[in-house]
């Protein structure tokens, strides 16, 4: 945890879960992707926190947050998020969350609607794994918990940045390397075996009825374009911004327009 330039804000823990509070205003949660922890958000924290309250946990598994039981479906970290929110004596909150964070952002639209004023999916989709995908998922957990992160770290890095990024911006790709590195392989090996067996949520996206944002890379190849054109077709109350020079985690490779579309959005419905 320590190290990262979120420091200066106060870190708190529950019995389970890491998280980062900072800033007052309307809440606005973000949750990780796959093999992340929360301080993949901390371009958004920093510049959020200026009108609303930031809170990003480290999902089940990941970060300092404890891993719970094996597999972690994506329910069980949407039930952890609502607990937290409880903690924090957060009524509603606009959720959002970035690949892996949005299987878990749409899990939590359809365990607690109430608990939702608006949502933000980025660079993720709707639709469960298929087959092929199932197998991958098992294998990668497989070498995770004898081997360690280095597998999915080489299998996944290529593929989260534009090839200008990886040329241009070599300390978004080491800080991001390093986060994947830090991750517990339980951790992850329970993510990937719960993101296995996910819902697909296709069917849900009708019955969206908050406002919502959908974020993607104009480049991302592990979650295209296309699955976010079909999310945004689905929901109605949607609006779909493509990040041009963007993979992957375009919160990251384009802070400042993901920023500011995401502070637009935010200012638009609160
Ligand atoms: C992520 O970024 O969270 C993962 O790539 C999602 C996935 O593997 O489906």
């Amino acid at each position: 945890m320590s190290g990262d330039s979120m420091q200066d804000s106060a870190f708190t823990s529950t019995t389970a879960t890491v998280f980062q509070d900072i800033g007052s205003g309307p809440a606005v949660v973000l949750l990780h992707g796959f093999p992340f922890n929360h301080s993949l958000w901390q371009e958004q924290a920093m510049v959020l926190s200026q009108r609303y309250r930031v809170i990003v946990p480290d999902l089940p598994g990941f970060g300092g947050s404890s891993l719970g039981e094996s597999p972690v479906t994506m329910n069980q970290m949407a039930q952890e998020v609502v607990e937290l929110m409880d903690l924090l004596e957060v009524n509603d909150a606009t959720i959002g969350g970035l690949s892996m964070g949005g299987y878990v952002v749409l899990a939590f639209y359809k365990l607690f609607p109430d608990r939702v004023r608006a949502l933000v999916l980025a660079d993720t989709r709707a639709q469960g794994d298929t087959e092929e995908a199932k197998q991958v998922r098992a294998k990668q957990a497989e070498e995770a918990l004898s081997e360690g992160m280095i597998g999915i770290v080489n299998s996944m890095l290529p593929k989260l940045f534009t090839p200008d990024s990886v040329t241009k911006r070599p300390e978004a790709v080491k800080r991001i390397r390093e986060m994947m590195m830090t991750t517990k392989p339980e951790g992850a090996a329970g993510a990937l075996m719960g993101m296995a067996i996910r819902e697909d949520q296709t069917e849900t996206l009708s019955r969206i009825n908050v406002p919502t944002l959908i974020l993607v890379g104009r480049d991302d190849v592990i979650t295209p374009v296309v699955d976010s054109e079909s999310m945004h077709a689905k929901i109605p109350r949607s609006q779909l911004v493509v990040i041009e020079n963007a993979g992957h985690v375009s919160n990251v490779e384009q802070a400042d327009v993901f920023n500011s579309k995401l502070l637009s959005f935010l200012d638009e419905i609160n």
